[in-house]
C-alpha cells in the first residue's frame, strides 16, 4: 500500500548537485557530508548517490555514522568528528574511519587504543581558527600538533589531514571569513615545521565552496548543497536541484460555516462558508508547530497558508470553495524546478525564522523516505 505521506527522495538530483559542486569548486575532490541521516534523506542512499556524482570522501558527525557507512560495504575515506568520551573510537580504527581530533584528551584515546590494536589510527587535526566550537584552539594548537606528530613517528597514528570549520561562511564579506582562514594558515605551517604532510587540508563547507576559492585547499565538505540547497538565502545556484519533497495525502475535507474556529486553540477562524482541508502530518512528523498560521502549502494548485495550530499529528488548509477532495496530494516542500508554484524548505525556513537545515533533517520517523532515480 502507497504511504499517504512521503519525503520523497530524488536522488539522481543529489547526483548532480555533487557534479555541479565538484564543476563550481574547480575540480577540487568534494567530501559529501552525510550526518544526521544524510540530512534527513537518508544516509546509504545519499552517501551512493552523492558518490554517483563524484564524492571521494563521506564526512559524519558521529563514529557510529561512519561505522554504517563501513557495514553498508562502502570503502571510500570517511571522516568523523565528533567524539565524546566513549565514543567506540577501536571500532573506528579497525574501520579505517578518519577520526576529527579536536582536543588533547581525544588524541590520547585514540593514540591508545591504536597502540591496543596494533594498529595505525588515521587521525585529521581540526583547528578552531574562530568557531569556537570544536576544534584544537590556538593557545594548545602547537602542543597538540607535537604529540601528534611523536605519536607519527611511533608508528601509531598517521596524520591525514588538517582541517576547520567557519563560523559564518553563509554572510559572504563577514570579517570572521578572511580572520579564520589566516589563523587557518597559521596552524597550517605549526604542522609543516612538525614534519608532517597530511594528505588533506580543508575548511570549506557549501558556503565556502560557492563564494571563496581560496578556501578550498585540497578537498571541499559539501553538506545542505548536496542535497540542493542553498546555505546562502538569497543566493540563486543555477542548476541546484532540492532533492526532497515532503507531501501528504489529504485525509478528509468538511464544509464549515463562517465564523469558524480551527484546530487547537482556535487561532485560525474561517471567513465564510469554507472548506477545511485535514493533511495528516504533524509536529511529530516535523511540522515545526511554530509553523501555526504560516506554513505554506501547495494543494489543488494553489499555495495556501497552514490554517491554525499544527497539531502533533495533523494540520489543516483552508482551501475555500476549490474542489479539494480527501486523496489530493498536499506539497509542503520540494523542489521548484520541478513546478514553481511548489513551496521550498527555504521558503518554511524564511517564515519561520530558521535555516532549511533545520527543516530538512527533522522530518520524523514516521514518515517513509521514497526514492526515485539512482543505479
Ligand atoms: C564540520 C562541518 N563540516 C561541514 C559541514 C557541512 O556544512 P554545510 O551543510 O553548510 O555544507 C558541517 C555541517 O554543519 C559541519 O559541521
Amino acid at each position: 500500500m502507497a504511504p499517504f505521506a512521503h519525503a520523497r527522495v530524488d536522488l539522481d538530483a543529489i547526483t548532480s548537485n555533487a557534479r555541479l559542486l565538484r564543476d563550481l569548486a574547480g575540480g577540487t575532490p568534494l567530501m559529501g557530508v552525510v550526518k544526521a541521516d544524510g540530512y534527513g534523506h537518508g544516509i546509504l542512499p545519499a552517501a551512493r548517490a552523492l558518490v554517483a556524482g563524484g564524492a571521494t570522501w563521506l564526512g559524519t558527525a558521529l563514529i557510529k555514522e561512519g561505522l554504517e557507512l563501513r557495514r553498508a560495504g562502502i570503502t571510500l575515506p570517511v571522516l568523523s568528528w565528533i567524539i565524546p568520551p566513549g565514543e567506540p573510537v577501536g571500532e573506528a580504527i579497525g574501520a579505517d574511519i578518519d577520526l576529527g581530533v579536536s582536543d588533547r584528551a581525544v588524541l590520547d584515546t585514540v593514540v591508545a587504543e591504536a597502540a591496543r590494536l596494533g594498529r595505525v589510527a588515521r587521525v585529521q587535526l581540526k583547528a578552531d581558527t574562530g568557531l569556537n566550537r570544536g576544534g584544537v584552539g590556538r593557545g594548545a594548537w602547537a602542543s597538540v600538533v607535537e604529540a601528534a606528530a611523536r605519536a607519527e613517528e611511533d608508528g601509531l597514528i598517521r596524520v591525514t589531514g588538517v582541517w576547520s570549520h567557519f563560523a559564518c561562511a553563509d554572510e559572504p564579506g563577514h570579517p570572521s571569513i578572511r580572520a579564520q582562514l589566516e589563523v587557518f594558515h597559521e596552524a597550517l605551517a605549526v604542522v609543516e615545521k612538525a614534519g608532517l604532510s597530511p594528505e588533506v587540508r580543508h575548511i570549506a563547507n557549501s558556503a565556502a565552496l560557492l563564494t571563496l576559492p581560496e578556501a578550498r585547499f585540497d578537498l571541499v565538505r559539501g553538506g545542505i548543497a548536496s542535497y540542493g540547497l542553498c546555505p546562502i538565502p538569497d543566493m540563486d545556484v543555477p542548476g541546484l536541484r532540492p532533492a526532497m519533497t515532503l507531501a501528504s495525502k489529504v485525509a478528509l475535507t468538511k464544509r464549515v460555516p463562517a465564523d469558524s474556529g480551527v484546530s487547537y486553540g482556535h487561532r485560525y477562524v474561517t471567513k465564510e462558508e469554507t472548506t477545511l482541508a485535514l493533511v495528516p502530518l504533524g509536529y511529530a512528523d516535523g511540522v515545526p508547530r511554530a509553523a501555526t498560521n504560516r506554513g505554506p502549502v501547495l494543494l489543488g494548485g494553489s499555495r495556501r497558508t497552514i490554517a491554525g495550530t499544527v497539531c502533533m499529528d495533523q494540520f489543516v488548509l483552508d482551501v475555500g470553495d476549490d474542489p479539494v477532495r480527501a486523496g489530493d496530494l498536499a506539497v509542503l516542500f520540494g523542489d521548484p524546478t520541478e513546478n514553481p508554484d511548489v513551496p521550498t524548505a527555504q521558503d518554511w525556513a524564511d517564515v519561520l525564522d530558521t535555516i532549511p537545515y533545520e527543516i530538512i533533517t527533522r522530518i520524523g520517523v514516521r514518515v517513509p523516505r521514497t526514492y526515485v532515480g539512482g543505479s
